[in-house]
């Protein structure tokens, strides 16, 4: 059998550290807005942030509604894109109800975020914060810190728990780096 965890050369992050740090983001969130009086939007950005927002969903405990958008990506490159172009938008009545918090999978240059804070902002949003499993600070082009993280990585691609190289690698359970052969094969 084919596995993809073969395709690994390490795992950074596993499983269970993730989902002890998960908890622990969450127990921030329910913190930081159980004094709000608006409704809590979690906002995914498509597809990266799909394993982490669903983690993230289940252990806060204050009502969260949720809601997706998606910008144009990568291609299969391992290079950030300048251009952003939004491919799926947020298209909700009464924004300014809702406390809107960006849930994504990983900070690079910060423009994606940094780009989208300001575009929910002009929606109308009570507020908007973000919320990033990882972050790369090493590598930004633009000045972005988010609001929840849960881990400071070193300038490496890293691939699993929703991230992936060239639309493959997504479902696997931990953050891992790819053997280097596989970026060449392409
Ligand atoms: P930024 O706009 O440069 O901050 O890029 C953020 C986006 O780049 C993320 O949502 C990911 O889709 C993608 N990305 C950045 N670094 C990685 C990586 O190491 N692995 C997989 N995707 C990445
Ligand atoms: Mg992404």
């Amino acid at each position: 059998m084919r596995s993809t965890h073969d395709d690994v050369l390490k795992v950074l992050i596993s499983e269970d550290e993730i989902s002890k740090r998960v908890g622990e983001i969450a127990v921030q969130i329910d913190e930081y807005y159980s004094k709000s009086d608006k409704k809590l939007l979690l906002l995914g950005i498509l597809k990266g942030s799909v394993v982490f927002m669903a983690e993230l969903m289940k252990r806060i405990e204050i009502p969260v509604e949720i809601d997706f958008m998606k910008v144009s990506s990568y291609g299969g490159s391992t290079v950030s894109s300048k251009n952003l172009t939004i491919l799926l938008d947020l298209n909700r009545k009464n924004l300014e109800e809702n406390d809107v918090l960006i849930v994504e999978d990983i900070i690079d240059s910060g423009r994606t975020l940094s780009y989208l804070v300001d575009y929910i902002k002009l929606k109308g949003a009570a507020s908007v914060r973000t919320c990033t499993l990882l972050d790369k600070p090493s590598r930004r082009e633009v000045d972005f810190l988010p609001d929840f993280c849960g881990f400071t990585i070193p300038d490496e691609f890293v691939i699993g728990y929703g991230l992936d190289f060239d639309e493959k690698y997504r479902a696997l359970p931990y953050v891992g780096i790819l053997k280097p052969e596989l970026y060449e094969k392409r």
